[in-house]
């Protein structure tokens, strides 16, 4: 596995959430959105961990999609919980040693020796002081795919719980806690910050640097080496590849690997092979969508397009949004029937749509909008089945 090290993007990032980059806010919290498979995850652990660990810094990571079954909150406070462990061994052995059950730790926590390592009874807020306090450190806790916690009450409250922990941890010109947030889908992680209500109301979103043309050249390195008969690699067509693939690297790799291999049966440079797959990329994630799409029962469809159409501002039951669907599919639909067109639209495998504890509605996926915005512009949305083509003037779209 070849990984591109992002070292001094990392170094960057952690210099700011320290507090040392001027003109940044990054000391109040970081919100990093790019789109799926971009490399969020590995920069986070492979890149910014470390460089957060240079810099002195205690860092606790934790993937709200490793499992999304369960609360965020206890997913947090594990992290921290695993966190702490070997500082509190410390602390257990003087508890022991001074023959105490209890032990005050700087006046702040009583830690149950009989209970150490559990973060039982201790709030994220607690829990987090503990690890600042014991490991004697600042801490840093990196958040993927933060969006999830907007989907259940108890994820809110952790989200609420640890701005309180910034805000108690924190002094001016004295960061303790830092916090990253990173996210698939701008739009969800806006919901973080951008409502009075938002625990992290008035922060801004980031985008996360894509892999850039440092990474083609990385490659451009890689494959004049292994293959000195293709050099100079021409960087500018690799590159446009790249951007072809949605900047994934996976993808890319993948068809790297393809068209260099022997058994590869392309006559001309190998970069034109990778812009052609690109394009083939593009198509099979478009036929892919597509056939999703067509898949649905008429009134999914005509949910998912208004979802598409309006994004933000889509309200699922509001008086436009029947009349749309009963135009879209020819029958009026209540409330009852949209309820459960969305609920069948989030618990496809994989979902469509995504649904906040608020109520609030989102597609899944975000490529979703730039393919409807595409289809929209080249004037061939809503996307029609060859079947409903060859059906003479009968229910298009078929029956529910
Ligand atoms: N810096 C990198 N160098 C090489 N490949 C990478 C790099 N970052 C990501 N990848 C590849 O892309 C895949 C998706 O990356 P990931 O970090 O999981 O994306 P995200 O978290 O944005 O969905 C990884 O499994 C890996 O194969
Ligand atoms: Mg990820």
């Amino acid at each position: 596995m070849i990984s591109f090290p992002r070292t001094a993007l990392a170094d960057e990032l952690a210099r700011a959430l320290q507090g040392k980059a001027s003109f940044s806010d990054a000391h109040n919290g970081m919100f990093l959105a790019a789109p799926r498979r971009t490399g969020k995850t590995t920069f986070l652990r492979g890149d910014l961990l470390p460089a957060l660990e240079r810099a002195g810094v205690v860092p606790v990571y934790v993937d709200l999609w490793a499992d999304v079954a369960r609360d965020p909150g206890v997913l947090i406070a594990e992290a921290i919980g695993r966190a702490l462990q070997p500082h509190l061994g410390r602390v257990a052995k003087l508890a022991k040693g001074a023959g105490l059950e209890k032990l005050s730790l700087a006046g702040w926590l009583q830690v149950d020796t009989s209970k150490i390592g559990k973060l039982d009874g201790l709030t994220l807020v607690d829990a987090l002081r503990a690890l600042h306090e014991t490991a004697e450190k600042p801490v840093a806790l990196v958040i993927d795919e933060a969006q999830h916690a907007l989907t259940s009450e108890a994820g809110e409250n952790a989200m609420t719980a640890l701005k309180s922990a910034r805000d108690q941890l924190n002094r001016p010109g004295e960061v303790n806690l830092m916090l990253v947030m990173s996210g698939s889908d701008r739009d969800k992680l806006l919901r973080l910050v951008n409502s009075s209500g938002a625990p992290f109301y008035g922060s801004q979103i980031q985008r996360m640097p894509l892999l850039d043309q440092a990474f083609i050249d990385f490659i451009g390195e890689l494959v004049e080496k292994q293959r000195p008969d293709l050099a100079p690699v021409d960087r500018d067509c690799l590159h446009k590849a790249f951007e072809g693939f949605g900047s994934r690297p996976q993808f890319f790799m993948e068809a790297l690997g393809q068209v260099l291999s022997p058994l590869a049966s392309i006559s001309g440079r190998f970069e034109l092979a990778m812009l052609e797959a690109a394009l083939q990329r593009q198509r099979d994630d478009e036929a892919q969508m597509e056939s999703d799409y067509l898949g649905l029962k008429p009134l999914e469809q005509a949910v998912l397009w208004r979802m598409l159409e309006l994004g933000p501002r889509f309200r699922p039951y509001d008086a436009e949004a029947l009349k749309f669907y009963q135009f879209q599919t020819g029958k009026a639909a209540s409330a009852a029937k949209v309820q459960n067109a969305l609920e069948s639209l989030r618990q496809r495998m994989p979902a469509l749509v995504w649904k906040s504890a608020r109520g609030e509605y989102a597609v899944e996926d975000a490529a979703m909008h730039r393919w409807f915005e595409a289809r929209k512009t080249a004037n061939n949305w809503p996307p029609r089945s060859l079947q409903s083509d060859l059906a003479f003037g009968g229910d298009a779209a078929g029956s529910d």
